[in-house]
This record gives C-alpha cells, sequence and structure tokens, in this order.
C-alpha cells in the first residue's frame, strides 16, 4: 500500500522529548514525500477534526524544546468523551465513530499515536476498530511493558536527581530531614533510580509497602551515628503495610481517573512529630515534566520517531517502537499494555541500594 498522507498526535500528559518525535517522523514522512498533518491536543483533535499541516518549517529548531507543538490532553477520550460541547463527566459519549469518520475524511493511511499507558489503551481501541495505527511510547513515568526505557523518563530522572542534591546541602546545613516527593504513578522508577544517584538515604516505592517505625528508627539510628540530616524519597504513589496511597484529586472521565500526591507532606508531619527533627516536604511535580529533553531523550525520541515512519512504510500496524537491549524494535501494543513494568522488589536495582546502605522503610526488605 502506498502511504501519502498520516497522521500524527501527542496524548496523555506531555513530557521532554515530545517534539523531538514529532520532528523526526514529520521529517522522515516529509522526505518521502509523505503530508503529515498534526491533530491538535492527542484523541480531541481527531474528534474535532483539528489540525495542522506539518511541513519542514513546523518542525524546525524543535528538537530541543519541552512541551508538545501539537498540545495534548489527558482527558481527551473518544471512547468516553467528557468536553464539552460535546460532552459532559456526568454524561459521556463514544465519538469513535466521529474520530474515524475524520481519519477517512482526510483521506489519511496511517495515524502516529505518542503517548503512555492511557493512550495506548486507546490507540489499541481504534486498532481493534480497524484504523492502521503506530504507536510510540512516552512517558516520564518509565511504566510501560515491552521496552526497555520510554521517553521522557531520563530527563525527569535528571531533574529529580539535581533537586536531592540541591536539598541535600539545605538538609545538612539546618540539620533537618528533607522529604522529595517524585511523580511515577503506580511505579517507583523515578523515585528508586533518582535516590540511588542522588544518595538518598531512605527511598519509598509503591512495590514495597513502608512502615512508619521503619523510617523514624532509620532516621533516629543516622541521628545516633552523627548524620544529623536525611533525605527521604517518597514515590507519589508509595503506600504503607495497608496498601493506602494519598490521592490530591480525581479527574473523572480520564483514562486515568485518581491523581497520586502529597504524601511528603503527610511523612514530614510524621517524622517530625516522632523523631523531633525539623522536617521539611518538596515536592517536585510537574518540574519532572517540563523543559528541554536531556541528550539521551533527544536521541531515543529522534530514534524513534524514525522508526515509527518506517514501521508505517513497512504496514506495520498495531505496533509500537520499542527500546530493547540498546537497539530500536517493534512489538505489539498489546503486549505493552498487558501488565503496568514495575520496580522487581528482588531485583538487581533493589539489591544494590541496600549495599549501599539505603533504606526502603520496611521490614520486609532489607
Ligand atoms: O503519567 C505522567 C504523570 O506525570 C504521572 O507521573 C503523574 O501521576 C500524572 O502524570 C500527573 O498528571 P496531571 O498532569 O494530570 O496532574
Amino acid at each position: 500500500m502506498s502511504i501519502k498522507r498520516i497522521g500524527i498526535l501527542t496524548a496523555g500528559g506531555d513530557c521532554p522529548g515530545l517534539n523531538a518525535v514529532v520532528r523526526a517522523v514529520s521529517k522522515n514522512a516529509l522526505k518521502n514525500g509523505i503530508e503529515v498533518l498534526g491533530f491538535k491536543n492527542g484523541f480531541d483533535g481527531l474528534v474535532r477534526n483539528e489540525f495542522l499541516n506539518i511541513t519542514n518549517e513546523t518542525v524546525s529548531g524543535i528538537l530541543t524544546m519541552g512541551g508538545t507543538i501539537l498540545g495534548t490532553s489527558n482527558i481527551a477520550n473518544p471512547f468516553n468523551y467528557t468536553l464539552p460541547p460535546f460532552g459532559s463527566a456526568d454524561s459521556p459519549r463514544d465519538l469513535s465513530s466521529v474520530a474515524l469518520h475524520n481519519f477517512k475524511e482526510n483521506q489519511l493511511d496511517a495515524l502516529i499515536t505518542i503517548g503512555g499507558d492511557g493512550t495506548l489503551h486507546m490507540s489499541q481501541q481504534f486498532v481493534d476498530l480497524g484504523l492502521p495505527i503506530v504507536a510510540v511510547p512516552k512517558t516520564i513515568d518509565n511504566d510501560l511493558s515491552a521496552t526497555d526505557q520510554t521517553f521522557g523518563f531520563d530527563s525527569a530522572l535528571a531533574v529529580a536527581t539535581e533537586a536531592i542534591d540541591r536539598l541535600h546541602t539545605t538538609a545538612q546545613s539546618h540539620h533537618r530531614v528533607m522529604i522529595v516527593e517524585t511523580m511515577g504513578r503506580y511505579a517507583g522508577w523515578i523515585a528508586l533510580r533518582s535516590a540511588i544517584a542522588g544518595g538518598g538515604d531512605i527511598v519509598l516505592i509503591p512495590e514495597i509497602p513502608y512502615n512508619e517505625d521503619v523510617i523514624v528508627n532509620y532516621i533516629l539510628d543516622r541521628k545516633a551515628k552523627g548524620k544529623n540530616f536525611s533525605i527521604v524519597v517518597a514515590a507519589e504513589g508509595a503506600k504503607n503495610e495497608l496498601g493506602e496511597q494519598t490521592v490530591a484529586r480525581t479527574l473523572p472521565g480520564s483514562t486515568d481517573p485518581i491523581r497520586l500526591g502529597g504524601i511528603a507532606y503527610k511523612l514530614s508531619n510524621m517524622i517530625e512529630d516522632r523523631t523531633k527533627i525539623e522536617s521539611r516536604a518538596c515536592v517536585l511535580g510537574h518540574t519532572q515534566r517540563g523543559g528541554t529533553p536531556t541528550a539521551f531523550d533527544r536521541w531515543l525520541s529522534t530514534l524513534y520517531g524514525a522508526k515509527a515512519l518506517d514501521m508505517v512504510l513497512q504496514g506495520q500496524f498495531g505496533y509500537m517502537a520499542a527500546f530493547r537491549d540498546f537497539k530500536i524494535t517493534e512489538v505489539k501494543i498489546a503486549d505493552a499494555i498487558s501488565n503496568l513494568k514495575r520496580v522487581d522488589p528482588h531485583g538487581e536495582e533493589v539489591k544494590a541500594a541496600l549495599e549501599v546502605g539505603m533504606s526502603f522503610g520496611s521490614s520486609e526488605i532489607g
């Protein structure tokens, strides 16, 4: 099948590297004489038929830019559409047929979707309806199966690690406990890797339930040994032994209707109360998603984008570009969404962290 026109969209939470993928796909397509329509604000653009015609000028100079020139949405779900004026949170509508209609009306031969877990689920739903889709794995959370790394993760990790470095000097000066909260949803990758890279003392991740007594004793023990400050790195999704997580807000209609956040404040109060050591919370939040991508993410995004267009040319629809064993390859979208990729509590990274003296706030591990 000859490919003349393709669509591209960026969906879900933004992250560094999105523009680098859009650029790589578009440059490769335009070089092959293929027109590129960039749908605005994720799947919302496909429903509303809002797009821009991408030229070489459109993608010139965007390699290093954070965010996405196409805009994104982590609420717009054509299968459960809640955005006005076509839908509302109270009465969501299935507008997938509208999206399919727009795809056909624009005479598209393929669609490249760039996104995380929610986007891939929607992409698979559209694949099942016959849409020729190739996906690219994005998320700072690095929680997608079937790829060793998503783009955006390395940039978020760099932000979190720098924050831990900076918090070390202020914690040391004031003899305080600093609790740094990272993003990551239900996976502890950002917290664990930044804690290892930044020399955190305690790291709390969703995969290893924490116990408050263990945290308090570890900090008091450090103090007894003359270490009058501590750095606690807490993933937003960290949970206690009862399985309780800290929910910041709910977002009805979203493919991910819960937003985690705020655990650093809870821990800071608890630690100060019980250790009598002054404690402060620092929630990194969306700083981890903003700004320019690291060199690694620019490189990975460019390889992903170039590969995605190659996959379109080869008719590999229903597949996602993936990064495995330092090679760019392809996997079924269905395989990427079958399970969330989470930290193995008994794996090498946790073992190494324990071996350098870190605590996971658990009496089970360590
Ligand atoms: O999935 C990326 C992510 O940044 C998560 O780490 C975080 O839980 C969530 O998105 C935040 O979403 P929002 O931008 O809607 O606050």
